[in-house]
């Protein structure tokens, strides 16, 4: 089968196609035909070789796909020959034609969502989830300020909250980001390259802040984060490229709590009752995965590129 294969940590170009054998399930195992691969910033950390997660080498990249069961393994009850699936972690990799993977690592695909949004599941909605419910306890009612939400984490926040019964602002660096979050079901959304933004953020909660921020750049966003939170307000930080300073005493005054996260660290009781949560969304329809763009899996190198630059809209997903 095709792959994309890599031999070194390094830039995109350390990305290539490969032929190599398709995946038997063992006991407890499944294959999946991937029949999309989502494309996550974390994609490129891991290939760059800068991240915790430094797979062994060559390895295939990706955590996210959607396709159909190809075959199953002894003991797999759950799961038979092609059912759709969505994938959250595989062992052998998503950039491929099949992958690998443990049954408790694939998840029922509704008809109705195509494989390219169920390629957007597992990373962005997972972490929107664990970081909105598990981690800052968001609650029916309260405000919560997703600080990027144009992006795959972002898009999945904002329709989590608003079915959640929370009242949402979103802010995107573009005018597409910003209609695309809209659109996604935020009550506002701001700008994040305007000036005094968050100004507008503090109006629109009549002076009181946000119970709950998202925050997806946390290095440029982390003190200014704590001038518009709540009392009792919790800052989730789910992304940070560098350093930041920060007056604790923002915090203090606030009896803020700043909240650090990766899906990485989640348990595995705690990824059953997210993927337990997502299902249902997605079959209820309040979870709608936005692609932004589709790339056939050669040009994974590209989606690599393009993942990190500014102006998000929704996912990137590779085709085989
Ligand atoms: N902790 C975890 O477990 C975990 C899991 C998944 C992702 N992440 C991290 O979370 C971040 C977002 O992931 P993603 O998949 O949603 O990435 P993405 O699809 O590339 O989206 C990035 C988002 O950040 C926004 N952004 C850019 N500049 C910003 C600024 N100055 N202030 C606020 N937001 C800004 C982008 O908006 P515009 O492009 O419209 O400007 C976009 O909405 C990444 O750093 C990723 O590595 C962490």
């Amino acid at each position: 089968m095709k792959a994309i294969r890599v031999h070194e940590f390094g830039g995109p170009e350390v990305l290539r196609g490969e032929d190599v054998p398709e995946p038997r399930p063992g006991a407890g195992q499944v294959v999946v035909r991937v029949r999309a691969a989502g494309v996550n910033p974390v994609d490129t950390y891991i290939r760059s070789g800068a991240h915790a997660v430094r797979p062994a080498l060559p390895y295939t990249p990706g955590l996210d796909a959607a396709g159909e069961v190809e075959a199953v393994g002894e003991g797999v009850e759950r799961l038979s020959a092609g059912q759709r699936v969505y994938v959250a972690g595989s062992l052998s990799g998503t950039y491929a034609e099949l992958a690998l993977c443990e049954e408790s690592q694939c998840h029922p695909l509704p008809e109705h969502v195509s494989f390219a949004q169920g390629a957007g599941v597992n990373t962005p909605y997972a972490t929107a989830y664990r970081a909105l419910f598990q981690k800052a306890g968001a609650r029916a009612g309260e405000t919560v300020f997703v600080h990027g939400a144009s992006g795959g984490v972002g898009t999945a926040a904002v329709q989590l909250a608003r079915a959640a019964g929370l009242r949402v602002v979103g802010t995107a660096g573009t005018e597409e980001g910003q209609r695309l979050v809209l659109e996604q079901g935020a009550h506002h959304v701001l700008d994040h390259r305007a000036p005094d933004y968050l100004g507008r953020l503090t109006e629109l909660t009549g002076g009181r802040g946000a119970d709950v921020i998202l925050e997806m750049l946390a290095n440029v966003n982390l003190n200014k984060d704590l001038e518009v939170l709540a009392k009792g307000g919790r800052v989730v930080v789910v992304g940070s490229r560098g350093a930041v300073e920060i007056n604790p005493r923002l915090a203090m005054t606030r009896d803020a709590a700043i909240l650090g996260m990766t899906l990485f660290n989640a348990t595995p009781p705690e990824l059953a009752g997210i993927h337990a949560a997502l299902t249902a969304g997605l079959e209820a329809r309040t979870l709608r995965p936005v692609v932004g763009r589709e790339l056939p899996l050669p040009e994974a190198a590209r989606a690599h590129e393009e993942v990190l630059k500014p102006g998000a809209y929704g996912k990137i997903v590779l085709i085989p």
